[in-house]
């Protein structure tokens, strides 16, 4: 098998150093040598499961609280409630908990995934679909996998080259990379047994971050793309062979083509007018599906329209089906049972991906067998897993695009005077389109009644595409965003609404029977990981400062903390090896949060060094601290700018480049922030946007895009925007030296 990882191994390196080496102009020879890695063998390496390693099944996962010391499943056993039994690590021992050990993840990329843990064996991956099955004791490197996803694949990611981890099944372990392959790999050697293609059109922006799931011999995986134009599916293989066992869809498509299966029909009849399948639709199902082995049942959870805007998408109404939904299906047809839809007419990317939990509850005094959501639109779902009876719906954050779920007709009460639809006109709406929730897993302590959610209010100003105001005609671009909104001319638009809150993260306690927040703690930066919960009455999170915190699950009040000098977005597990609770945590930001400016978190400010961190009670190390990465803005070029082409690169590059480089140009931590460009970068500027000379580390050539009078624009656009920053780091410097 090789290790071909080497190449991402490199390529963070050089991605550190970047700036140095593209002086130097030795960059692109490094990336062609480190591109033709020995992977010679590796598609026709051919091996089966193993016989020992790795062994869980069906019963295993559902009985995995008789083993307590493993992590068998995303969310730890089928329930996904992240609430381990563990208890050695207590309010009263966690004054000892320290690292144990850390693994370098040789990235500087977003870290989003959630480990498993069987019998000493860690398996987790991490950027660019890479796998890593390591000693979950020691931390040392047992074998990795790296299914070589091409750089300019990156270009159709809407959210960085993350991946949320893997399955293991039988001896195997499953990945589905980010090019939508879905891999299986022996589970003792790394070795591939299978690998299909599971994309429908592999020319269209798919993307996989999720961890795929398995139960009773199928394992089920959807995808992403919707923000550029896709069509949304998940499809059920067989986890021996990798044969499709059948594959539903979630929105309809070309309405003269025959529906693939009934549902369609049902469906096709909430789209009106409009062209939306040759955008797409969207729906598509990107991060979570959950198998509940009471009812013989998998759910679904849809993403949003795509294009976003539903004037759009479907300009005669509607409610499209099954857009932002949790859709029930039997796992065995792809039959589906039941489906409730969160955001009927979904119009703000409203995805209902969101981390879903099983639990047994007693509600209005009759016990429930009930499914949990809290979705990106600001609500909290509780519904009746059985039937999709709606049974709870109350905001956990604030909300302003509806006013409250109608329990009566189970339907949102949308605002009108928030309707940027309607009336013409932008509108700043809450939650955004990074939701009051997104991917990072919550977590549920059974004996507190509550679920700790990573939550925020990160607001966003809607208006829809002044193209198509204009003319009534939607102009699809491929290869780019197609969302329908004005993000070419967001500076403008934020500036006519300073009433905007500001961004806001939280970790919040939150009762999903009474609606009601039992605490909440605010973080400095929206963009946090995910909850674990456990027996002893703890609540981990990592957070955007930096922090690794332990909370009083009843109070809320921090009991442990540790700083990592680097953000976290994934969540936290926790397992035991020979009578030692380990806790463990991969810290590195990056994801959909690349686009936030308005913070400095901790990966910015010390640099985004992607590591697994492992504690246990008297771990014995410490993490290494890091000095305050104080990095200036260098002295931009003197460039003649003229007015009309800054407000020209303005709105071309919130169409194409924000999504990575960041709102006006201020960069996140995991990808480089275009005002620190050095003279060489600026002079290079063309070869890299149009000439693609850093493809190979997800920088793609926009030729197909972008003319060179756009690219010209675009830079003085960026070298205006780091003009003004510049100078006012130079004024507040020139303040300090006259204190
Ligand atoms: C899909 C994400 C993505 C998009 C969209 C994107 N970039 Fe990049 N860009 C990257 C990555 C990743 C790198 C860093 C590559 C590396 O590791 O050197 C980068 C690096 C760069 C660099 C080199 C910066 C330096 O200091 O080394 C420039 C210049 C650049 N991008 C310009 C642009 C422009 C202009 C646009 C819009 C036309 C754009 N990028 C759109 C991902 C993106």
């Amino acid at each position: 098998m090789g290790h071909p990882s080497f190449t991402r191994k490199q390529a963070t390196i050089i991605n550190v150093v970047a700036g140095g080496l593209l002086a130097l102009g030795i960059v692109s020879s490094m990336m062609q040598s480190s591109s033709e890695g020995g992977l010679s063998g590796l598609f026709s390496a051919k091996s089966s499961a193993s016989a020992s390693i790795g062994q869980i099944d069906t019963d295993r996962i559902i009985a995995a609280d008789s083993e307590p010391g493993n992590w068998l499943s995303y969310g730890r056993d089928y329930g996904e409630q992240r609430h381990s039994p563990l208890t050695q690590i207590n309010a009263k021992s966690i004054k000892d908990l320290e690292l144990a050990f850390s693994v370098d993840m040789y990235t500087t990329r977003g870290l989003e995934a959630s480990p498993i843990v069987v019998d000493g064996i860690m398996y987790m991956t991490s950027s660019w679909s890479v796998v890593y099955a390591v000693d979950a004791k020691t931390g040392d490197e047992i074998w990795s996998y790296d299914p070589e996803v091409p750089g300019d694949w990156a270009r159709k990611a809407c959210c960085d080259v993350v991946n949320r981890g893997v399955a293991v099944y039988e001896g195997a372990v499953f990945l589905a990379t980010l090019d939508g392959y879905l891999v299986s790999l022996n589970a003792e050697t790394g070795e591939e047994i299978w690998r299909v293609n599971t994309l429908i059109d592999r020319k269209r922006p798919y993307t996989i971050t999720a961890a795929p799931r398995v139960a009773n011999g199928r394992v089920f995986i959807g995808n992403g793309g919707g923000e550029l134009g896709v069509r949304g599916y998940v499809t059920a293989y067989d986890t021996q062979t990798g044969e499709q066992d059948w594959r539903f869809y979630t929105v309809p498509g070309d309405p003269n083509l025959p529906f693939e299966h009934p549902e369609m029909e049902e469906a096709a009849k909430t789209w009106k007018g409009g062209e939306w399948w040759k955008i797409g639709g969207g729906g598509t199902v990107w991060n979570s599906i959950v198998y509940d082995p009471d009812t013989d049942t998998v759910f679904l959870g849809v993403g949003n329209g795509s294009p976003w805007t539903r004037t759009i998408r479907s300009p005669g109404g509607g409610d499209n089906l099954f857009l932002s939904s949790i859709v029930a299906l039997d796992p065995n047809t792809g039959v589906k049972k039941w489906h409730y839809q969160t955001t009927p007419g979904d119009t703000w990317d409203y995805t209902a991906v969101q981390d879903m939990m099983l639990a047994d509850m007693e509600i209005d005094g009759k016990p429930r067998k009930v499914i949990m959501q809290a979705p990106k639109n600001g609500f909290f779902y509780v519904l009746d897993r059985e039937t999709g009876e709606l049974l709870r719906a109350n905001p956990y954050v604030t909300v302003n695009w509806a006013t409250h779920i109608d329990m009566d007709t189970g339907r949102p009460v949308e605002n009108d005077s928030r309707d940027f639809n309607k009336s013409g006109k932008s509108k700043w709406i809450l939650p955004g389109p990074l939701g009051g929730h997104n991917w990072m897993a919550m977590s549920f302590n059974p004996n507190t009644g509550l679920v700790y959610i990573p939550a925020m209010e990160s607001p966003l100003v809607f208006d829809v595409d002044h193209d198509f105001k204009a003319t009534g005609r939607y102009k699809y671009i491929e290869g780019g965003w197609n969302t329908g909104i004005e993000f070419g001319r967001l500076l403008p638009l934020l500036g006519e609404h300073p009433d905007m809150p500001a961004n806001k993260g939280y970790i919040t306690a939150f009762d999903p029977l009474t609606g009601k927040t039992h605490w909440m703690r605010e973080h400095s930066t929206h963009w946090n990981g995910g909850t674990l919960s456990t027996e002893a009455g703890l609540v981990f999170q990592g957070n955007g400062d930096g922090y690794f915190v332990a909370y009083d699950a009843e109070t809320g009040e921090e009991v442990w903390k540790v700083n990592t000098y680097t953000s976290t977005i994934a969540p936290p597990i926790t397992y035991a090896i020979d009578g030692e609770q380990y806790v463990a945590i991969q810290v590195g930001s990056g994801g959909a949060g690349l686009t936030d400016g308005s913070t400095t978190p901790a990966s910015s400010k010390y640099g985004n060094f992607g590591r697994l961190l492992v504690f246990k009670l008297n771990g014995g190390q410490s993490i290494e601290e890091r000095e305050h990465w104080a990095r200036e803005i260098p002295e931009p070029p003197k460039m003649e700018l003229k007015a009309e082409a800054i407000d020209h690169g303005m709105e071309q590059y919130h169409e194409v480049c924000t999504f990575c480089h960041g709102i006006a140009v201020i960069g996140s931590a995991a990808l480089p922030d275009l005002r620190h460009m050095s003279e060489q970068t600026h002079r290079m500027f063309k070869e890299i946007v149009l000439g693609g000379v850093l493809e190979d580390r997800g920088m793609s050539s926009f030729a197909d895009r972008l003319s060179e009078k756009d690219v010209d624009s675009i830079h003085a656009f960026i070298v205006a925007r780091s003009w003004q920053d510049y100078e006012v780091q130079e004024a507040a410097k020139k303040k300090v030296a006259a204190k």
